[in-house]
């Protein structure tokens, strides 16, 4: 496996055709590194499973570069989804589609539908740019961590979660770290309404502006069954250390906060956001450098208010869950 970290335009093109060849790619999306491989390449596909240690069945993501290419994979496409692609795309939001032929069961987890995604990251849309341009017609890629662990924000934490795991022909391109911090808005669009299934940059509210209407957030696993989405599996986004979201910390527990808050006597403090933005951005570094530090508790003040509050409230709630 080797680490890129100067992507030029050559080390893109070196990028796309390791994904034309089969192998796996890691790439910087503008909310979490993801774990690329060709989307029509069964083998490479089964890979992602092997190197995650995901079960087989949660469906993957494919990434396009430009809405152009969205009915390659996707039929009955409503027209509000065409509306929340055309606010929001390139950018932080995936939807879910009824599916055509080209997703295949090994991306979909067997069901009817397809996740998509455009990026805006300026190395995943050179890279997609480039691997379409060669014949490719989609990257699937989860988060670039191991299965239940947290998603990675740098290349760094790419090559802790999966370096053991990735062949010597694999490749990560480091892009520095990601900008938004937490995984992309997640909406199902297979319905006469839109659903939220996982919350992101792209807010409730923004999604309500743009479409004229009210939308509902549906994050709980069990009226999701016709969708799956692992993401949605209440223990998840799990540092080692156990995470509280209530209490107070004692010597030598972890402290993730706003700026605004004193850490209290005795703790460490992992993160001070300035505002609810920065804390989506830093929050699962922190989780990282609380388990570098080894420590074994990390006390958490949750951010207040709507917009990027709600994901990471989303995220924070699964992490805190009982293991
Ligand atoms: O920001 C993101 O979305 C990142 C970057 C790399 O794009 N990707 C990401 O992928 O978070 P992943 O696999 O770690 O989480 C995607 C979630 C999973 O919970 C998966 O089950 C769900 O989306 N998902 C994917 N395709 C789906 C589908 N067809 N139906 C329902 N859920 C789906
Ligand atoms: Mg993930």
């Amino acid at each position: 496996m080797s680490i890129i970290s100067n992507c030029t335009e050559a080390a893109i093109k070196e990028a796309a055709s390791t994904l034309i060849r089969g192998d796996l790619v890691a790439f910087p999306t503008e909310t979490v590194y993801g774990l690329g491989a060709d989307a029509t390449n069964k083998d490479a596909i089964a890979r992602i499973y092997k190197v995650k240690g995901r079960p087989e069945g949660h469906p993957l993501i494919v990434h396009i570069s430009s809405l152009s290419n969205l009915d390659k994979w996707a039929r009955d496409i409503p027209e509000y989804a065409v509306n929340l692609a055309r606010a929001f795309w390139p950018g932080p939001m995936t939807l879910i589609l009824a599916r055509k032929e080209l997703a295949k069961n090994s991306i979909t987890g067997s069901q009817d539908n397809v996740g998509l995604r455009v990026p805006s990251h300026p190395i995943a849309q050179a890279l997609l740019k480039e691997f379409e341009y060669r014949g490719g017609l989609g990257v699937a890629a989860p988060s670039a961590n191991r299965f239940g662990a947290v998603s990675p924000t740098t290349a760094r934490a790419v090559e802790i979660e999966l370096a053991d795991f990735l062949s010597e022909n694999d490749q990560i391109l480091d892009g520095g770290p990601c900008s938004i911090g937490v995984e992309s808005t997640i909406i199902n669009c297979t319905q006469n309404k839109p659903t939220i299934l996982r919350p992101g940059a792209v807010t409730k509210e923004m999604i309500e502006v743009t479409l004229r209407i009210f939308i509902d957030i549906d994050i709980s696993s069990t009226t999701s069954e016709k969708v799956k989405a692992s993401g949605l599996l209440e223990s998840h986004y799990s540092p080692y250390a156990k995470v509280f979201l209530t209490g107070s910390p004692t010597f030598g527990d972890g402290f993730i906060a706003l700026d605004s808050f004193t850490t209290p006597v005795g703790a460490v403090r992992v993160a001070s956001p300035k505002n609810n933005e920065e804390y989506a951005q830093v929050l699962y570094e922190a989780f990282r450098l609380a388990d570098i530090k080894g420590l074994r508790r990390v006390f958490v003040i949750p951010p207040t208010g709507d917009g990027i509050a709600l994901a990471i409230n989303d995220r924070l709630s699964k992490s805190a869950f009982e293991k």
